[in-house]
């Protein structure tokens, strides 16, 4: 794999079943790759997989068939073991619902993918105040999440997606909770640590005001990629 793609999906095929003998087939060869640095994005319909296939990507789930590599890590050659490690320690995953943990702090929260990595919590701690502040939310340290506006509670979301260094972030529809100005504000910041760290953000969204944050957008559909298009010639 050429050392400038972070992420390659190969004639990728998923379906659940959903009652006895009765399957929906959410993907249906997809073939994806994303470079490294890039932010890109993944728009289509309600229903079309975007969900299903960057949970294949973070490594949450698994393929019926196809390959998916990430940074030269090949899931389907890998234990579960080992898929865990590769995950907590090179994908950030930013949901849809923001997945706090109410009866946290914000700081602890923040913290949480670094503990699990096997840091002392008070280092964890201090490196969480830092991120908090790339997110401009060092204030809130010690508040519980809900206390938090919706916006807020995405940037901490973010900040405990991006404190242990991802090279990955994949993002589920970041601004379809907040308002125009909010979620201009979340690009912004995205973007600005896509630039800082040179992590590769892929982003899947219904919001087309924000397509113009895109490097390249796949238009998916009926799980599959129908185009994939450079938004802006550099
Ligand atoms: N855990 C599951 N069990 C059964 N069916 C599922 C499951 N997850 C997804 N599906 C089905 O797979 C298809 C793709 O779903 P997916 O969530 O990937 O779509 P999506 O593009 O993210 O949609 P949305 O924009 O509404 O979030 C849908 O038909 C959905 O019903
Ligand atoms: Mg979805």
């Amino acid at each position: 794999m050429s050392d400038k793609i972070a992420v390659q999906c190969k004639n990728i095929n998923k379906s659940f079943t959903i009652a006895k003998n009765v399957e929906t087939i959410a993907l249906r060869g997809v073939d994806l790759e994303v470079y490294k640095g890039e932010f890109f994005m993944l728009v289509g319909p309600s229903g079309c997989g975007k969900t299903t296939l960057i949970s294949i990507i973070a490594g949450v789930l698994q393929p019926d068939n196809g390959r998916c590599i990430v940074n030269d890590f090949e899931y389907q050659k890998k234990s579960a073991h080992e898929i865990l490690k590769f995950r907590a320690k090179n994908i950030g995953f930013i949901f849809q619902s923001f997945n706090l943990i109410d009866s946290l702090t914000v700081g602890q929260n923040v913290a949480i993918p670094l503990i699990l990595n096997g840091m002392k919590q008070g280092q964890a701690l201090e490196k969480a105040k830092e991120i908090l502040e790339e997110v401009e939310l060092s204030e809130k340290f010690t508040s519980p999440p809900n206390r938090l506006s919706g916006g807020q509670q995405q940037r901490v979301a973010i900040a405990r997606a991006l404190i242990h260094n991802p090279s990955l972030l994949v993002c589920d529809e970041p601004t379809s909770a907040l308002d125009h100005m909010t979620g201009a504000k979340i690009l912004d910041i995205m973007k600005r640590i896509n630039k800082k760290f040179k992590s590769t953000f892929i982003i899947v969204t219904h919001d087309n005001r924000i397509f113009d944050y895109a490097d390249r957008i796949a238009y998916m559909n009926d799980g599959h990629i129908e185009r994939v298009s450079r938004n802006h010639e550099d």
